[in-house]
């Protein structure tokens, strides 16, 4: 056979292997994934491996699924999270660049599903791509997302410059000092991540003590935290609306760097307008 025809009789295996294959649900709501991940590459928020997102993608999952074979062996957690029974996720792969998941979603992240303890996780698809160090946090959060009964499905870890930089400033790991300054740079800010930026102090990545404590945070009625001189952790309904959150506090960040670049101290709204803001559009806070 001609090498021509053996690499395309290849491909079309290679593509027909993929599990988002006549599965048009799941597959968009991986590409949207991967378009997120585009944008935090062009914001310069994903050097190297930074970031990952996960995504519960259980209402996607048919009975054809639920008889595939596991890639992988089991792994553990490193915690019980009794919500997750029967869930399944998209996680993005450790050590992965979100410039390349951006391309090929399925080759630098995986579709896993939790296991009946509730404590391990094995991978289902496409390939056996070792998801993110950040899983223990990730999965906390969907765990107590789904105990509340909240609509959201996605969680975003990612590196914003100018949201870390304000971090290594103890004034603004107080709470709230940061969200209200944020909030009055633009009326946008606050419309769009009506609950703020919660503060975590600065603890180890990956561990399961990061995960109790931004479970902490976002039960403090927050969508956005902040982990000190880290990055940031923000969910939503899905992927794409997490990403927003951030862009809106970190563009808000941005203009509060342009007016001290100019040499002055913004004014920012005031207490009067902020409040007209919440009573206007009904936000929570
Ligand atoms: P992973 O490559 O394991 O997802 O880690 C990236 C990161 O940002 C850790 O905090
Ligand atoms: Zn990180």
């Amino acid at each position: 056979m001609n090498p021509e025809r053996k690499q395309g009789i290849y491909n079309e295996k290679k593509m027909s292997t993929s599990i988002l294959e006549n599965r048009p649900a799941l597959a968009a709501a991986v590409w949207q994934v991967a378009e997120t991940a585009g944008y935090l590459w062009e914001k310069g928020w994903a050097e190297r491996n930074g970031g990952n997102i996960t995504v519960n993608i259980t209402e996607h999952v048919d009975d054809e699924m639920r008889r595939m074979p596991a890639i992988s062996e089991p792994k553990a957690i490193g915690t019980v999270l009794p919500e997750l029974k029967g869930c399944w996720f998209y996680c993005k792969g450790t050590q992965k660049r979100m410039r390349d998941l951006a391309r090929d979603p399925m080759a630098n992240g995986s579709i896993i599903r939790i296991l009946d303890d509730c404590a391990s996780y094995e991978i289902v698809a496409d390939n056996p791509v070792m998801p993110t160090s950040e899983l223990p946090s990730h999965l906390s959060v969907h765990n107590y997302l789904l105990a509340k009964g909240s609509p959201y499905r996605a969680s975003l870890h990612t590196h914003p410059i100018e949201l870390v930089a304000m971090t290594h400033n103890k004034k603004f790991m107080e709470k709230d000092v940061a969200t209200r300054l944020l909030w009055s740079m633009i009326p946008e800010t606050k419309a769009f991540c009506p609950r703020g930026l919660g503060m975590v102090p600065y603890l180890m990545p990956s561990g399961v003590e990061l995960a109790e404590a931004t479970i902490k945070a976002i039960d403090d009625d927050y969508d956005v935290v902040m982990w000190e001189k880290h990055g940031v952790f923000a969910v939503d309904t899905d992927i794409m609306s997490a990403f927003d959150q951030v862009d809106v506090l970190n563009k808000a960040a941005l203009i509060y760097i342009a007016s001290r670049n100019m040499g002055f101290e913004p004014d920012g709204m005031t207490d009067a307008q902020m409040k007209e803001l919440t009573d206007t559009f009904g936000l929570p806070k």
